[in-house]
């Protein structure tokens, strides 16, 4: 049996503990539901870093015509970025050709906690069938939900559901106790989607979450419709820690 674990915070887990597997990072509202927006849109990269700071000194690092600096805190856009966290604004417009360096108050901290790990892949509505598809492959995955400073969220444990249920489908998976009941979470929201459209059902459920209702507050509701929508892309971007990079593989873009 194949170990799928499901980790509710990053601190959690200690990165060293993921060795040897792959790890997923789950922001659904929004870090990795805009890293995949922004790699499908034909950003060359992400460059994820911690701290506001941080990431204007690494673009400065950059060719400004090619460099786009992004993200936000408190959920709005960061004075002097170009671009904020919201999906949508990542179009090819906006980022084709370029390097997006991007700081979030919790996904890219999450992306970075993990960044001993070997293979580590973003999860997002948007790619969860292309996702699964290369999890089914794998021999042990570790779901990291983001959540959002101490609190976990809701969110991002429905993803972590989502996936669990599609892949325990096959049956050779030995899930941990939080993969068990993050799955319980989800087919009660795939349950009620039954002869309906799924994407709207999991809007609904994002909108009654901690994520969810702080989008709601700052005036950002679209995000979650937009951060819904089941397979919007087919890629499957990965971080490699090692050149501090999030991109997608050649052969899946
Ligand atoms: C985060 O990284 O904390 C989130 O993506 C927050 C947000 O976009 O509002």
């Amino acid at each position: 049996m194949r170990p799928l674990n499901v980790h509710p915070l990053p601190e959690h887990v200690a990165a060293d503990d993921l060795a040897g597997g792959t790890t997923v990072v789950i922001d659904v509202l929004r870090a990795t539901t805009t890293i995949v927006f922004a790699l499908a849109a034909g950003a060359r990269a992400v460059i994820p870093c911690l701290a506001v700071d941080d990431a204007r000194a690494r673009a400065a690092e950059l060719p400004p015509d090619e460099t786009v600096l992004a993200g936000e805190r408190g959920g709005l856009p960061i004075g002097g970025f170009r671009l904020g966290n919201s999906p949508s604004e990542f179009t090819p417009e906006s980022v084709a050709g370029k390097t997006v360096v991007m700081t979030t108050t919790n996904g890219t901290k999450a992306l970075l906690h993990c960044r001993s790990v070997d293979r580590i892949l973003i999860g997002a509505f948007a790619n969860i069938s292309a996702l699964c598809t290369v999890l089914s492959e794998c021999p042990r995955v570790d779901l990291v939900c983001s959540g959002t400073g101490d609190w976990t969220t809701d969110e991002d444990l429905l993803m972590a559901g989502a996936i669990v249920e599609r892949l325990s489908a096959d049956g050779d998976w030995k899930l941990d106790h939080c993969a068990h009941r993050v799955r319980g979470g989800w087919q009660s929201v795939a349950r009620d989607a039954t002869g309906g459209e799924l994407s709207s059902y999991v809007a609904t459920a994002m909108r009654a979450t901690r994520g969810g209702r702080n989008l709601i507050e700052i005036g950002m509701q679209r995000d979650i419709e937009t951060a819904a929508e089941l397979d919007r892309f087919t890629i499957v971007p990965r971080f490699d820690p090692a050149a501090g990079r999030v991109e997608v593989d050649a052969p899946s873009r």
